[in-house]
């Protein structure tokens, strides 16, 4: 069956028609937005966030949507209606679906019966799933990647994932598993990821599944109550690369536990209670990327052994939460190098000291956000000149100074979220008009006239308006718009109209501005007319005894507005005049 391809691209919300050669309209549903896929149009990409799906509309989404579809994804907002429906066998029908993301939907259990042949990515996050059985996988052999996180599985039978010959990644991560049986996974020889997080899963019986996926790259353990991992068989995994430990209960860093994991590149020991790092805690891995926030970093007064990131090629750590209130770049040791991304928010650091960065070549990434900070100093650390990215939400700041674009010249993202920001001078906002992404949400923006500018510059990255919460960027001023997103306020009536945008100015300023230049040009002219008939006045007295003599050359002269003249001495036709433009009004444009 082919496609007619539709003449005009559909923008957000578009209601799109797509006649098919037996003449059966497609509609894309209210709830839904629909985009054209590439490379020819023909299939549909369908995303419903707007809430209130109940079962009979869930069937009417279905019906309305073409065979072709290719992705799937319904979740609503915190803020809107939930979701509550059961799976609907009418899915069957879109044997090209690629993608299906049913996510907080209320769903009770997954059918028996799909056929789904294509479908690689099925999204079944923060539902009330009890059971699953092999049969409920049957349908879909393509299967790559399966998230049954978020739900209420407790006990998984036996083989009941073994018809997924394909899947790479698997999550179970907070359900109530508390038992596994031996072999859940066997078979599964291309499987690569496993999300186990939350679960209260003995550790025996987690050794238990390594035997069968011995392959395994990435593993995730975080929020598993672990006090230690001396009893975690991980040499049955030694290809692992990602090793997620966050939220559990370790005093130490696991170094002996890892030490068989020579390809490990990335670890997450965030949220524990670690308190220093020893020599050499990572010498047998990889690693590239270490997750150290929220741990107790802060307290000891050594915590950084001089060889603790000793022989890794680190590049991204992340010290956030941590108790620190000077840090220095040489505890980082070894690392100082290569570290491109450091993240130190929620610390007590309050200002960009030297010390902090000093001798950091490769840093292009910093978070500094929720540190305290009350200003932007007028020089920043030299390093800071190769920053891409800087991170100071959360903190105190509501200025940026004029010179932002010298001190930070490669700079591309800028997160200045949750600060006190109201508004942004002229030359702050030529600074991030000329970067890619900028986080504006959490500022009590005040929406008056000179939020135009700063509307302008959010409407020239509208396609990025999810990543940059463009919807939490809301107005604190004036009254009217209070609470509003920026970008729905359209009737800002208190606007400057000719140059006082430019310097954020409204529009009463302006007017202000212009009638004391309008009083003192006037005061000018008074004084300047005033000396010219001084001057005249002296000449006249040497010349008077001519003027009655030459009456007609010298009229001109007496009055100095013929139309006044008129208008006093003929008040008859003054109503037929045209009236005389007002000054006022041809200045202001109203
Ligand atoms: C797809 O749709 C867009 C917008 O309507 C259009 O510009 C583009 O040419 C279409 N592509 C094809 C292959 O039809
Ligand atoms: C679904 O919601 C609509 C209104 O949004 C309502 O009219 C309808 O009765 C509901 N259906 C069910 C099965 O609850
Ligand atoms: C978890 O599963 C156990 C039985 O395995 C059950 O008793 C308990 O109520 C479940 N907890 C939750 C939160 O569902
Ligand atoms: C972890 O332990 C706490 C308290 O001991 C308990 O409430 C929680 O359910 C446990 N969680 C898991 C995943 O075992
Ligand atoms: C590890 O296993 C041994 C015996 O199998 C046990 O005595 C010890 O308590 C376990 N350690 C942890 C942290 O579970
Ligand atoms: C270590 O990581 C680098 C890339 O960072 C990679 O090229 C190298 O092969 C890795 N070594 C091992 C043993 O995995
Ligand atoms: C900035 O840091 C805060 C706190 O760690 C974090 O929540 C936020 O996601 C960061 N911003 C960006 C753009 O990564």
């Amino acid at each position: 069956m082919s496609w007619p391809s539709p003449s005009s691209m559909l923008s957000l919300f578009l209601i799109l028609t797509v006649p098919l050669a037996n003449a059966v309209v497609y509609e894309c549903p209210a709830e839904c937005e629909c985009d054209l896929m590439p490379p020819n149009n023909a299939s549909w990409a369908v995303f419903c966030h707007r809430g209130g799906i109940n079962d009979t509309k869930f069937a009417e989404i279905l019906n309305r949507l073409p065979t072709t579809l290719r992705m799937l994804e319904i979740e609503a907002p915190s803020w809107r209606p939930r979701n509550k429906f059961k799976w609907n066998d009418n899915l069957n029908r879109f044997s090209q679906l690629r993608v299906l993301r049913l996510i907080g939907s209320g769903i009770l259990a997954i059918s028996r019966s799909i056929r789904l042949p294509s479908l690689e990515i099925l999204d079944l996050r923060h539902n009330k799933i009890e059971h699953a059985t092999m049969s409920n996988f049957g349908g879909m052999p393509a299967l790559r990647f399966l998230d049954l996180s978020s739900n209420k599985l407790s006990i998984l039978p036996t083989g009941v994932f073994t018809y997924l010959r394909s899947l790479r990644s698997l999550s179970l991560a907070r359900n109530n598993i508390t038992d596994m049986s031996t072999n859940l996974l066997r078979g599964l020889g291309t499987l690569r990821a496993l999300h186990l997080d939350g679960n209260p899963i003995p550790i025996k019986h987690i050794n238990d599944v390594f035997s069968d996926v011995l392959q395994l790259e990435d593993l995730y353990l975080n929020q598993c109550n672990l006090t230690a991992i001396a009893n975690l068989s991980l040499d049955r995994i030694p290809h692992l690369r990602s090793l997620g430990l966050a939220r559990n209960d370790l005093h130490a860093v696991p170094t002996a536990e890892l030490h068989l994991l020579h390809r490990l590149s990335f670890l997450d020991l965030s949220g524990n209670q670690i308190r220093e790092i020893g020599p050499c805690a990572f010498c047998s891995n990889n690693l590239t990327s270490l997750d150290l926030s929220h741990n107790l970093l802060g307290l000891d007064k050594d915590a950084f052994h001089a060889d603790a990131f000793r022989n890794i090629p680190l590049y991204e750590l992340d010290l956030s939460y941590n108790h620190l209130d000077n840090f220095e770049s040489t505890n980082l040791g070894w690392a100082m190098d290569s570290i491109r991304i450091l993240a130190l928010s929620g610390n007590y650091i309050q200002g960009f000291p030297m010390q902090l960065t000093e001798k950091l070549t490769a840093l292009t990434h910093l978070h500094m956000a929720y540190n305290d900070i009350e200003d932007i100093p007028l020089i920043f650390p030299p390093e800071y000149i190769n920053l891409r990215f800087l991170n100071i939400s959360g903190n105190r700041l509501s200025h940026l100074p004029d010179n932002m674009g010298r001190m930070l010249p490669k700079l591309k993202e800028f997160d200045l979220s949750f600060n006190r920001f109201t508004s942004f001078s002229y030359s702050a906002l030529s600074f991030i008009n000329y970067l890619e992404r900028v986080y504006l949400q959490g500022n009590p923006w005040d929406c008056s006239c000179a939020i135009q500018n700063l509307q302008a510059h959010m409407r020239d990255r509208y396609a990025l308006r999810h990543q940059l919460k463009y919807n939490e960027a809301r107005c604190a001023e004036p009254k009217l718009f209070e609470g509003q997103p920026v970008l729905a306020v359209i009737e800002v009536n208190d606007c400057a109209v000719l140059f006082g945008a430019r310097y954020g100015l409204t529009q009463s300023s302006e007017l202000l501005i212009l009638l004391g230049a309008l009083l003192s040009a006037a005061l000018a002219l008074t004084m300047l007319l005033l000396c010219f008939y001084c001057v005249r006045e002296k000449q006249y007295k040497g010349t008077y005894v001519t003027r009655e003599h030459s009456s007609a050359a010298s009229e001109p002269l007496s009055p100095a507005n013929p139309m006044l003249e008129s208008i006093s001495y003929h008040p008859i036709h003054s109503g037929t005049l045209p009236s005389p433009p007002k000054p006022a009004a041809a200045y202001f444009g109203i």
